[in-house]
């Protein structure tokens, strides 16, 4: 009686929200990008021991999710079954066999009555699926948008629907990590906080820069009455989705931007790292989509970056936001181009700026520190304009291609010098200064030389963290008594 008293108040006290987890956005691998339907329980085990091998899961990516395609319909009692093809081990063996290497395993369903790709749905059937996932020790749920049945078209029903998820993963008492792939749809970015860790923002990622496709369907995407995220939809497309609301990404629950395309091979090598550095400071959840048992080093080095990585583990967990666009700039042959310059805050009053170069050519941009903190107050009135900065280039200390060659060559002598998340949590790194998260300090810029300038590549950024020396400018969010 006492057992089962304690039972009921320990699964109360786990919400999907407040389920602790996701305090930073989460990390990991996924396997529908690079390889579709092409699932089974020995390619969830070669890439995690690659996650291993690399040194990628010790800077952060440890959840290792498998898409959809993994089931084989519902048993007599109604739980769903996994394929005995790809799974002849069952899903349970698997989730030990992940946790026994330090992972965290990831599954995938929809709230529909089918998946996307036509396998068996959890729509109607939320309490018996979360309760077959938490009994195979699952850690973290993907959870579509097909087949939905209609019950989608206001906020309200897709809220419901989603949340009927929540609630079921909450009656288990095991903390699932819960992350929405509504594509956007119904508004998801003003709710998806209220019920679940991260939430989708567009339709699917393809692997190119800016190019514009029929099957991304919103031509203007910041509208936010596109009710037809689709597929193929371009970095540049899911950025300029996103930029209106970067700030409703908040500790335990974020704006996801997709899975990663670096390393797929669709661009070059300017367009992956503005890609993954973009990615990094939206605050997306960072799961890499390629499939890393045939790992480069050139996407390792991009992937592995532990100064830009820690700017999406920053323990202040706030977005960076626009703080200028261009469209005036060189297009391409598609007819884009255009130039931003993000900047936000990062813990112990740093400050990061993003030079974001999308147009057709080579450029050199410039921001003053009064547009950096312009959300702080207009016109260098933000008492930020006022302190000095040390300027570290993030891109600049990327690990050497010889290395990276020999990490994956498994040579074990690297072992020590790449950054070991698990051992020095960011929050600590940042906290000692380890100059590996901070890159190359480049320059300085203050109340007197307060223009910071940079050559940045055609598709490609500059990415800076402000050191502040000062001690700090007390931000906006100050109480009155302060003013
Ligand atoms: C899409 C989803 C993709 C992938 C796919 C599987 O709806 O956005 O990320 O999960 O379904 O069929």
């Amino acid at each position: 009686m006492l057992l089962l008293l304690f039972q009921a108040l320990f699964s109360k006290s786990v919400s999907a929200v407040n389920n602790g987890l996701a305090q930073t956005p989460q990390m990991g691998w996924n396997n529908w990008n690079s390889l579709g339907c092409d699932v089974s329980q020995d390619l969830l085990l070669d890439t995690s021991r690659v996650l291993l091998s690399s040194g990628l899961k010790d800077v952060g990516y440890n959840y290792v999710v498998l898409d959809d395609c993994w089931s084989d319909g519902r048993d007599n009692d109604g739980y769903l079954r996994p394929d005995a093809t790809k799974f002849p081990r069952g899903m349970k063996w698997v989730a030990d066999k992940l946790h026994d290497m330090g992972f965290l395993f990831g599954m995938y369903s929809s709230a529909g009555e089918l998946t996307c790709a036509r396998y068996e749905g959890s729509l109607d059937h939320e309490e018996k699926d979360a309760e077959i996932w938490a009994a195979w020790d699952v850690d973290y749920l993907k959870y579509d948008n097909c087949y939905h049945m209609g019950r989608f078209g206001y906020p309200e029903i897709s809220f419901n629907r989603y949340n009927n998820m929540a609630k079921a993963l909450n009656a288990t008492g095991r903390p699932i990590l819960y992350s929405l792939c509504s594509w956007g749809e119904d508004y998801v970015h003003t709710w998806g906080m209220s019920i679940a860790n991260s939430w989708r923002v567009s339709g699917d990622i393809y692997d190119h820069f800016n190019r514009p496709d029929a099957l991304c369907a919103c031509d203007d995407p910041r509208d936010p009455h596109c009710v037809a995220p689709g597929t193929h939809c371009s970095v540049m497309n899911i950025i300029n989705k996103v930029a209106p609301y970067v700030d409703r990404g908040q500790f335990g629950g974020w704006n996801d931007l997709d899975m990663l395309e670096v390393g797929q091979g669709g661009m070059d090598d300017e367009e992956y790292k503005a890609h993954f550095s973009m990615w990094a400071a939206l605050k997306s959840p960072l799961l890499i989509g390629a499939d890393i048992r045939r790992l480069s080093s050139k996407t390792l080095t991009i992937l592995n970056n532990p100064a830009v990585i820690a700017v999406n583990q920053d323990p202040l967990g706030r977005s960076v936001a626009q703080i200028y666009r261009d469209q005036h700039v060189k297009k391409d042959k598609y007819g884009q181009g255009e130039t931003q310059i993000w900047s936000g805050p990062l813990w112990r009053h740093d400050q990061l700026v993003i030079f974001l170069n999308a147009a057709d050519e080579d450029l050199e941009m410039t921001t003053t520190l009064n547009d950096v903190f312009i959300h702080e107050g207009p016109e260098g009135s933000a008492p930020q304009t006022r302190d000095e900065f040390d300027v570290y280039d993030l891109w600049a200390d990327r690990m050497e291609h010889h290395t990276a060659e020999q990490v994956l060559a498994g040579n074990h002598q690297y072992k020590n010098s790449w950054y070991n998340s698990t051992q020095t949590p960011y929050k600590e790194g940042l906290a000692k200064a380890d100059p590996r998260l901070l890159g190359k300090r480049v320059g300085s810029v203050g109340p007197k030389h307060n223009v910071l300038r940079a050559n940045v590549p055609r598709h490609g950024v500059r990415m800076f963290r402000l050191r502040n020396l000062t001690g700090g400018s007390p931000r906006y969010a100050m109480t009155k008594d302060e003013l």
